[in-house]
């Protein structure tokens, strides 16, 4: 059987994207989990943007075995060279080149002419191919770049070594008919093309990335570039959990094409990226948002319990989707923690599961059932304070109507010194932060705060959203979860403002 391959981008130019910034342990657990999800390539990063950059994708080449790791690199020698570097542990590894192709991009991003810019994708392609048997080039804005050139472009990359060609429509402007077109002319009219994988990489700007990567599909293109839950640049990338559930749920209009993604690990892997990118994910989002498999009206519920193809295509269990189960309660041990971790995807050892194990504790003796959907909430949280700047220590709330709301946090800096500051507010949650802001001492607005149960009941734990803004208008967002809705509003703040301090100074490259 044909089969159709899945390069996620979800830290790349899912990452890349305003407020969805990831520290180096949230980025390792991604991979982790995108490996497990089973993609073929995970694009783990751009190495050149700054020494963090570079740190991430070389762990995550060093960890992952199955799926090849791909840095990506401007059509720049300095870019190859540090990507070749990154990458270079992988045990199967990739170079992704790209240069701008559209006369748009030439003339006013790059200053080049069309010629310049075919004689620096030969030498880029031929220099990355000296570094590593697997180059990919991609002619970026290729959807608005003159059909002749592109082709030209696609043949030197071809002739210079590249055994992938992806298309990207840069601005996500393409039409699913007309980008299908640009599929089959590419087939028909690039020499040498039969040799090579057509790759395609979509964006959102009007709700079309999936459409047009599915028509590539059917064009000819066999690997789609996609992200969880379709974070990127803007309105986004192809969604992956939409690209995979439609070719499998469709086989039949898709030629029986497969992929290798283990879709038991869709749910999963689209929770994971949004609990640690505090990106939430709309209720009516297909495949995984959780009103995607919800049956409200009386027609609808009486056909399902009839015959349940007559409302379902897809199945809850296909992507993962189990009801609630009662796992761990307040006598269960260290061990028994340890392994419920594991089998939901986290790796906790030595010092992270005491930490965790101390929190499950506290959370058994207040919560007496503990679901899967607890122990992930606690584990992300632990993971997003590994290696924090700041970590909360403690919080101590004076609120209610008849004292003046008033807060005392303690917070830990990486090198194990405590702060302490108490200071009074209009409610408990505006003391708390002031306290917080007087210890860390950087200039934000909060822009959003919001808050969900993770499971039903009242003694459910709590997390909270906050988006916050920096003096020169970058967002960030930040989570936090506990039993106590104070505590876990303080976690989701100094989450954000980790983010902020940890924000690597990264290049401004035009991508
Ligand atoms: O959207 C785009 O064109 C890209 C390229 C780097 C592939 O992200
Ligand atoms: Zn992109």
């Amino acid at each position: 059987m044909e089969k159709v391959l899945i390069f996620d981008t979800t830290l790349r130019d899912g990452e890349q994207c305003p407020g969805a910034s990831l520290n180096h342990s949230e980025k390792i657990q991604v991979a982790k989990q995108l490996e497990k999800l089973g993609v073929d390539i995970i694009e783990a990063g751009f190495p050149v943007a700054s020494p963090d950059d570079w740190k991430a994708v070389n762990a995550i080449a060093k960890l992952v075995k199955k799926s090849t790791i791909c840095g990506l690199a401007r059509a720049v020698e300095k870019d190859i060279a540090a990507t070749a570097e990154a990458i270079a542990p992988a045990k199967k590894k990739r170079i992704h080149t790209f240069l701008a192709t559209s006369d748009l991009h030439l003339r006013y991003k790059l200053k080049m002419s069309r010629e310049e810019a075919l004689e620096r994708i030969s030498e880029m392609v031929r220099y990355a191919r000296s570094l590593c048997s697997d180059v990919e080039f991609s002619p970026e804005d290729g959807s608005r770049t003159d059909a002749k050139f592109l082709y030209k472009a696609l043949e030197t990359a071809i002739r210079a070594g590249a055994k992938t060609l992806n298309i990207p429509d840069t601005v996500g402007y393409s039409t699913p008919s007309e980008f299908g077109k640009i599929i089959m002319g590419i087939k028909k009219n690039v020499k040498g093309v039969d040799g090579v994988v057509i790759s395609v990489h979509c964006h959102n700007d009007l709700g079309l990335a999936v459409a047009n990567s599915l028509e590539a599909v059917k064009c000819g293109a066999r690997q789609v570039e996609c992200t969880i839950n379709g974070i990127g640049e803007r309105a986004g990338n192809a969604a992956l959990e939409e690209v995979v559930m439609g070719l499998k749920t469709r086989k039949d209009y898709f030629a029986n094409l497969t992929t290798s993604i283990n879709t038991k690990e869709i749910f999963r892997s689209s929770k994971l990226v949004s609990s640690l990118t505090g990106f939430p994910v709309a209720p009516n989002k297909a495949i995984v948002g959780s009103n995607a498999f919800a049956h409200e009206s009386g027609i609808h519920q009486h056909g399902i319990l009839a015959k349940r193809e007559t409302y379902e295509i897809m199945q809850a269990q296909d992507i993962g989707l189990s009801a609630n189960r009662l796992v761990l309660g307040k006598h269960s041990g260290r061990a028994a923690l340890a392994n419920r971790l594991k089998q939901l995807g986290f790796d906790f050892s030595g010092e992270e599961l005491d930490k965790a194990f101390a929190r499950f504790k506290i959370l058994a003796d207040e919560k007496k059932e503990i679901f899967d959907e607890d122990l992930e909430t606690l584990a992300v949280d632990e993971i997003r304070e590994i290696a924090a700047m700041w970590s909360v220590k403690s919080v101590d709330i004076q609120a209610g109507n008849k004292r003046k709301p008033a807060a005392e946090v303690i917070l830990e800096n990486l090198a194990g010194k405590r702060f302490t500051a108490k200071v009074a507010g209009v409610g408990p949650v505006d003391a708390a932060y002031k306290a917080v802001d007087k210890i860390i001492g950087e200039e934000v607005k909060l822009l959003e705060f919001g808050m969900n149960a993770v499971t039903e009941g009242i003694d459910a734990q709590a997390v909270v959203t906050v988006k916050i803004s920096t003096k020169d208008g970058r967002s960030y967002t930040g989570k936090g979860a506990d039993n106590d809705i104070i505590v876990a509003s303080v976690r989701s703040y100094v989450n954000a403002l980790n983010k902020v301090l940890g924000s690597a100074q990264r290049m401004q490259l035009a991508l």
